[in-house]
């Protein structure tokens, strides 16, 4: 069987979290960077060879020191790498890494997941694992709760479609390294600047991706909102009715 990476992408700037300062994913919540929540999971699951963590370029010596303040136990494990201008390009870095440092075998798998979602289940992760080497693709998905409504101008309403057939994208995306290196490559370079998810880049090759059930508390903090959110659930915050 080939060898199992996990990729954190932790290279975005957060521009939308309004905090340039510092980018969301190193904010603390409940005592901790959100990073160190995430790549905790990864390092818990030891299906994995390697969890590469991608930082932004300025950011790479605090990642490292914060790496090593709360993860001592897993840095063996860890590899810090820059990520890239956008998302796919950090997700290549990642497999331009491997290749270079272990080779690039055909069955070799790579998860990739969102640095601002720590909460993550093992579950996910494992079924992303056990997905990703059956059909070389995957997507991890929560049911639409609202009722998605089209609109291509933004002033009238196109459709209303059936809402059972939509799907919420999360993340972890996994993929057959190989394969979704080769399809990025064939992209051209218009391309490259509308695909924006990773699996659009499979799913408009006619490649098939395969669905793993992800969960509504695997939340990826954009807003300051969320940052509020992810600090109460840490907290504890039990849904109590009575
Ligand atoms: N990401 C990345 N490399 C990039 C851009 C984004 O690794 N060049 C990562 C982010 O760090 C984040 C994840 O992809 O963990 C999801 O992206 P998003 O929420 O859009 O993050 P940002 O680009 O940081 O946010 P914003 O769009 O608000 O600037």
């Amino acid at each position: 069987m080939g060898k199992a990476y996990a990729a954190i992408l932790a290279g975005g700037s957060g521009s939308r979290m309004g905090n340039p300062d510092k980018p969301k994913q190193f904010w603390l919540m409940g005592g901790k960077p959100v990073i160190v929540h995430t790549v905790e999971k990864f390092c818990l699951v030891d299906a994995f060879d390697k969890i590469i963590v991608l930082a932004p370029k300025g950011w790479m010596q605090q990642t490292q020191d914060i790496l090593m303040r709360h993860l001592p136990q897993f840095i063996d494990r860890i590899a810090l790498v820059s990520g890239g201008a956008e998302r796919n390009d950090t997700i290549m870095n990642a497999i331009a890494y491997i290749e270079s440092e272990f080779g690039l075998a055909d069955d070799d798998i790579i998860v990739t997941h969102d640095a601002v979602r720590p909460f993550v289940t093992f579950r996910i992760i494992e079924e992303n694992i056990e997905a990703v080497r059956m059909y070389g693709a995957v997507d991890t998905v929560i049911p639409a709760t609202d009722t998605i409504v089209q609109s291509v101008d933004g002033e009238t309403i196109t459709s209303i479609p059936n809402r059972a057939e939509y799907y919420q994208g999360q993340t972890p995306q996994s993929f057959n390294a190989v394969r979704l290196k080769r399809l990025f490559e064939e992209l051209s370079e218009q391309e490259k600047a509308i695909l924006t998810d990773a699996c659009k880049i499979l799913v408009l090759k006619g490649e098939k991706v395969a669905l793993v059930r992800g969960d509504v508390s695997n939340i990826k903090l954009t807003y300051t909102n969320d940052m509020r959110i992810a600090r109460a659930m840490i907290d504890g915050g039990d849904v109590d009715n009575a």
